[in-house]
């Protein structure tokens, strides 16, 4: 797929691929996009994900010999796009273009020598006859090695990771009418827990002029404005009149507790978000906290501590730092509590006021339900506020 003139697509689509990180489905695949700029010199921007080398070459065939690669470029060393490095080395003379910890992870990961490495610098430009390659650092997104690659004369910025979302579908943005959807799951667990180095980012892309941006996983955006003010208010930690519900519930208490919270702020206007753990999809949970502003959270006591798949969802809620502010946990118990002290224990260290934790035994009387009652529109007011 020739994008401009002289620069293509040759990456892969994964339609078959159904879960990232071992963590996060992915409903629709995703594509490991790789991008060939002909000039005088050749540049490949990025590979594609180990067992798709043959298909990777194939794309460049079509186009020109491998052989013909004067530079590789490595935005980022993550083998769904670097797993292919070895393999082009090996069938041509490119030189690999990084950052220095880029060529250190080139090595370890691939066995790259620093013969066949050039280390780029933060504003380095290469030029390939006609068209020039500009290196911008971007790092942790989303190693600490990554960079973007701007091509000066077409505009075209290639951020990797950024910016990017899991989905084969389409090739465009615009042909994908649920892209921002994609874009928010892919950020919550992917570029979120580096809010501040995407905020920094986001600052030195203001600084080029962006017609085409094609990252490495799902669609090119031709019409950039959309990624890039939804980026803008997720990397600032930008919030809505949004509550994330999660919870877990053995015989049903907790669930009463939830719900009843739930429906207390819908029918206060807040946007609500209700996850039972017990079959979420972990990829929605990690969405819905990119913008929520406040969480409820809910476990029974199991064998003396929180259910272990709430366990697990305050871990990840607590890895991806979203940027909550307000928190409600609700826990029950048969003969001893426990949940509650765990619970409370792994929330302290994070920047989420608690305005209210509540343990009942048994199923909730009437009294703990007024008193949910009162946190559930207390919660609703902060939100708003
Ligand atoms: Fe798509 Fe961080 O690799």
């Amino acid at each position: 797929m020739e994008i401009v003139k002289n620069v293509y697509w040759v990456g892969v689509k994964d339609w078959n691929r159904r879960i990232f990180d071992s963590l996060i489905p992915l409903p629709q695949g995703t594509s490991y996009n790789s991008y060939l700029i002909v000039n005088k010199k050749t540049a490949l921007i990025d590979t594609v994900n180990p067992g798709f080398e043959e298909k990777l070459r194939e794309n460049i065939e079509k186009i020109l010999d491998v052989s013909e690669i004067d530079y590789l470029v490595m935005n980022h060393a993550e083998p769904d796009h670097a797993g292919a490095i070895p393999y082009i080395l090996e069938l041509s003379d490119a030189v690999l273009l990084t950052t220095e910890k880029g060529a250190e992870v080139a090595k370890s990961y691939y066995g790259v020598p620093k013969d066949r490495t050039k280390v780029v610098g933060d504003g380095e430009v290469i030029s390939l006859g006609s068209k020039t390659l500009k290196f911008i650092h971007a790092p942790w997104l989303h190693w600490p090695e990554t960079m973007f690659t701007y091509l000066v004369e077409d505009r075209i910025l290639f951020p990797c990771d950024f910016l990017g979302c899991h989905t084969a579908y389409g090739f465009y943005d615009d042909e994908v009418p649920e892209i921002i959807y994609y874009a928010q799951r892919y950020f919550g667990e992917i570029m979120m827990p580096f809010r501040n180095m995407g905020k920094k980012a986001m600052k030195k892309l203001k600084e080029l002029e962006i017609d085409i941006i094609a990252p490495s996983h799902g669609p090119i955006y031709r019409n950039p404005e959309r990624i890039l003010s939804a980026y803008e208010k997720w990397t600032v930690g930008e919030t809505r009149r949004k509550v994330i519900v999660v919870y877990a519930s053995m015989w049903g208490a907790t669930e009463k507790m939830v719900n009843l919270i739930a429906d207390i702020l819908l029918s206060e206007g807040v946007e609500v978000a209700v996850h039972n753990l017990a079959f979420a999809d972990i990829g929605e949970i990690a969405k819905d906290l990119v913008d929520s502003r406040g969480i409820v959270l809910g476990t029974p006591t199991v064998l003396g501590g929180m259910h272990p798949i709430a366990l697990f969802a305050v871990s990840l809620v607590k890895a991806l730092r979203p940027p909550l502010r307000y928190g409600v946990a609700v826990s029950s118990f048969g003969w001893s509590g426990g949940a509650m002290k765990q619970i409370s224990e792994m929330l302290s260290p994070m920047k989420i006021e608690i305005l209210g934790a509540v343990e009942v035994k048994g199923y909730p009387s009437e009294e703990d339900l007024e008193k949910l009652r009162r946190i559930a529109k207390e919660l609703a007011e902060k939100v708003k506020g």
